[in-house]
């Protein structure tokens, strides 16, 4: 302001230094000066806005997990916060495997708006698969989320994390590798209780990870066409699909 107010004197001061004799022309110079003058309010104005902090907000809650004994060996588990219309990243943390069977995360710094919080599966940060997502929490004050019961191993989370990247061979064509779809519409139902073409196994038996044909595909082990280079499977992905038929294959 002390510039500002420095610089509109000037002009008064130059006005009546060379226009003593020149009343209009000095008129002229005293608008100039009126202008310099509304301009330097409406700036006050508007960096006195910029100054004032937006407030913001603080975003917790917690997760349980029916099966924490299945938290991943490499791969990390990530809560973020993005924003519900550009679904532009805020901020995330990578949560810890917790020693007893809940964890709870808390976003500071969180300005006013609509927010969805995901819990999502990594390796090497490349998103791999989704165990929770809750859409459109509003935030206009401090927010306590419910807290949320997360299952690890779960039939949906192996379509999305290995399945998926199976489709080039085992996707929507008349003809698919070893007459086995894996797309999310007929995996399940081809792949369960289902004798293998190329063994004497089932493709998967509920119960039984070691007598299930796909897990020695997985594992690269026991077919005569080189599935190695085709499958993209990490060793927590093989893990997970371990786990999933340990604990029954279940659909869920
Ligand atoms: C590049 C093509 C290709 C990709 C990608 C591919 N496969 Fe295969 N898959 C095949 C072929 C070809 C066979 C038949 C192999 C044979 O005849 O020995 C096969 C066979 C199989 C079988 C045995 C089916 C049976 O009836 O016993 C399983 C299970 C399988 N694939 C699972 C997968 C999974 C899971 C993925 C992804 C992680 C995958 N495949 C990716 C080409 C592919």
């Amino acid at each position: 302001m002390i510039t500002v107010w420095q610089s509109i004197n000037s002009v008064f001061n130059y006005n009546s230094h060379f226009n003593r004799n020149d009343m209009n022309l000095h008129k002229v110079k005293y608008n100039i000066g009126l202008v310099f003058m509304s301009l330097a309010i409406l700036s006050a104005c508007s960096s006195s806005g910029e100054d004032t902090p937006q407030p913001s907000f603080e975003v917790k809650g917690e997760f349980r997990f029916t099966d924490v004994e299945f938290w991943p060996e490499n791969q990390e588990v990530v809560v973020g916060l993005y924003e519900s219309n550009s679904n532009q990243e805020i901020k995330t943390h990578t949560l810890n495997k917790p020693g007893n069977t809940s964890v709870s995360y808390v976003f500071t710094g969180v300005q006013e708006g609509s927010y969805d919080i995901r819990l999502v599966v990594t390796e090497n940060s490349v998103y791999k698969s989704k165990l929770f997502e809750k859409k459109g929490a509003m935030v206009n004050a401090d927010v306590q989320i419910p807290a949320q019961t997360v299952t690890m191993v779960f039939f949906d989370r192996i379509q999305e994390q290995v399945l998926n990247s199976c489709l080039a061979c085992h996707g929507n064509s008349n003809e698919v590798a070893a007459g086995l779809y894996l797309t999310a519409d007929k995996a399940y139902s081809q792949l369960v209780n289902v004798n293998s073409t190329k063994s004497e196994m089932k493709r998967v038996l509920p119960g039984e990870p070691d007598k299930s044909f796909l897990v020695k595909v997985l594992q690269r082990d026991g077919l005569s066409f080189d599935h190695a280079a085709s499958s993209t499977a990490t060793k927590d992905d093989q893990t997970l699909v371990e786990n999933w038929i340990s604990a029954g294959a279940k659909d869920n």
